[in-house]
């Protein structure tokens, strides 16, 4: 079976950098499903559709080629690799990754990233729906206080203006919609292993799930 490593948990964790990170040492594929979302968010903004109107949107995802490309996301033709990034894309993103018929649409899509020699999946739903078979889960979190700090700083190294109390409320407006959903909502999986990393540096966390891997792929 292909190997894959799941690793979940709230916004702005950190998981995604880790995962990459991972996914490099170990030379697997790299599967960042919270794209996708941001990727339906964008294209509803684009449209200027109302973000409840599921049928619209449901004929929306039908018409979206999305194509990963070298570290660029190309969708219909259009790189949207940076435009997907916005506070507010994420913000649409959380909203529409309630939406079961999105949700659905986007399953078979992410499992045709498993492939050999092996992928590492970072997302909310990675463990505990897309990928159960998991050779490995983690649940990879911080304090909502080093969370807001930590995106904080990746917007102002971007050179994008930001105010860390807005951060941190978005913050924990975003965790209380991702955890109540009804569909796949936020949670650990039973046999994932727990990843505090609000004291750890990139390069720890980066450790620590490696060590957890190579004890589980003898
Ligand atoms: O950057 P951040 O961690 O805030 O978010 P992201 O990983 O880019 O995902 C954007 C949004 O998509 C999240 O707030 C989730 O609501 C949703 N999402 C999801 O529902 N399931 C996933 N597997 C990944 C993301």
């Amino acid at each position: 079976m292909i190997p894959v490593i799941a690793i979940d948990g709230p916004s702005a964790s950190g998981k995604g950098t880790v995962a990459q990170i991972v996914a490099t040492k170990l030379g697997f594929h790299y599967l960042d499903s919270g794209a996708l979302y941001r990727i339906v968010a964008f294209a509803i903004q684009q449209e200027g559709m109302d973000e409840a109107d599921e049928t619209r949107i449901n004929q929306l995802l039908d018409t979206l080629r999305i194509e990963f490309n070298l570290g660029s996301i190309i969708v219909n033709k259009q790189d949207v690799t940076e435009s997907i990034r916005s506070e507010e894309c994420g913000k649409l993103a959380s909203k529409v990754a309630a939406l079961r018929s999105v949700r659905q649409h986007l399953l078979s899509l992410q499992q045709s990233f498993c492939q050999t020699p092996g992928l590492v999946a970072d997302g909310r739903d990675m463990g505990t729906v897309v990928f159960p078979q998991a050779i490995l889960k983690v649940y990879l979190t911080a304090s909502a206080n080093v969370r807001a700090e930590r995106r904080y700083n990746q917007l102002i190294s971007k050179g994008i203006s930001a105010n860390i109390m807005v951060l941190l409320q978005d913050i924990h407006e975003r965790d209380f919609r991702d955890q109540t959903r009804l569909e796949s909502p936020l949670k650990q999986a039973a046999d994932a292993h727990f990843l505090d990393t609000s004291a750890l540096t990139i390069d720890q966390a980066v450790n620590q799930v490696l060590i957890w891997y190579s004890a589980v792929s003898k």
